[in-house]
């Protein structure tokens, strides 16, 4: 017997949060019943389980895909208003017949690594503050931040939402084309709030004026070029799985 939110993520339904949420929307039927929102045991050799009446099966062969997102680009799988989502960006052939998602969210005005799969358990796991995945970005910023700020960033600032938990800090370098009165910034967290980044540099009073993700866990964004996406090698799909404390497919 499996938890129902499990099973529907395991068949790459949803994420396990989202398919709480199918649950609780009356989509899911099994054996033709509503189930209670939460709780839910299924048997997936004996029930059939449905969602808007289509029969959900456990897929064994997820697919993984690297894209760098643009700026500009909605990280969801549906935007309301039409604007260019991230599903849109891997076109049909990233697809390939699976039912992608994004892995976490990155603002509209930040670029860079973002991970798809309808792997709904490693998704859950990746973007659950309890295994603490790390997050790297480069961000460059308004002035030039002191040690004093740097430190504050590295031991926690105050936002709104609570203290932000220790980041690793540093000055990514000298880059000649921002020319003087911007700094570029390597900062890893790992924690996932909205806009988190932006408003610990904002905290110190550094604006952010552009922000890039660079690292994922173990992946890297390496030369991948702004728009494009790659499927993910087989030691990148282990190293995932590791990260979170799955076993490897
Ligand atoms: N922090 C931000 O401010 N924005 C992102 O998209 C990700 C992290």
């Amino acid at each position: 017997m499996e938890r129902l939110n499990r099973f529907l993520a395991r068949s790459g339904v949803a994420s396990r949060r989202r398919a709480d949420e199918l649950i609780a929307s009356g989509s899911v039927r099994v054996n033709g019943e509503v189930p209670p929102p939460s709780g839910v045991l299924v048997d997936p050799d004996q029930d059939t389980v449905t969602v808007d009446g289509r029969a959900v099966k456990p897929r064994t062969k997820h697919r993984y895909l690297m894209l760098n997102k643009p700026v500009g680009v909605i990280t969801t799988a549906k935007d309301e208003a039409d604007r260019a989502t991230v599903l849109d960006a891997v076109g049909e052939e990233g697809l390939s017949g699976h039912r992608l998602f994004p892995v976490g969210r990155l603002d509209a005005d930040t670029s860079g690594l973002l991970v798809l799969t309808d792997d709904g358990e490693l998704a859950f796991r990746l973007t659950h503050p309890r295994y603490k995945v790390a997050k790297e970005y480069v961000a460059i910023v308004a002035g030039s931040p002191s040690a004093g700020d740097l430190d504050s960033l590295r031991k926690g600032v105050d936002l709104d939402d609570g203290k932000t938990a220790p980041a690793e800090v540093e000055v990514a370098g000298f880059d000649p084309a921002l020319g003087s009165g911007h700094t570029e910034l390597r900062v890893v967290i790992r924690e996932g709030r909205h806009r988190q980044v932006r408003r610990m540099l904002h905290a110190v009073g550094h604006k952010v004026q552009s922000l890039r993700r660079t690292g994922f866990g173990p992946l890297k964004l390496g030369r991948l070029k702004t728009g494009d996406w790659r499927v993910l090698g087989e030691a990148e799909v282990e190293a995932l799985h590791r990260a979170v404390r799955i076993e490897p497919p």
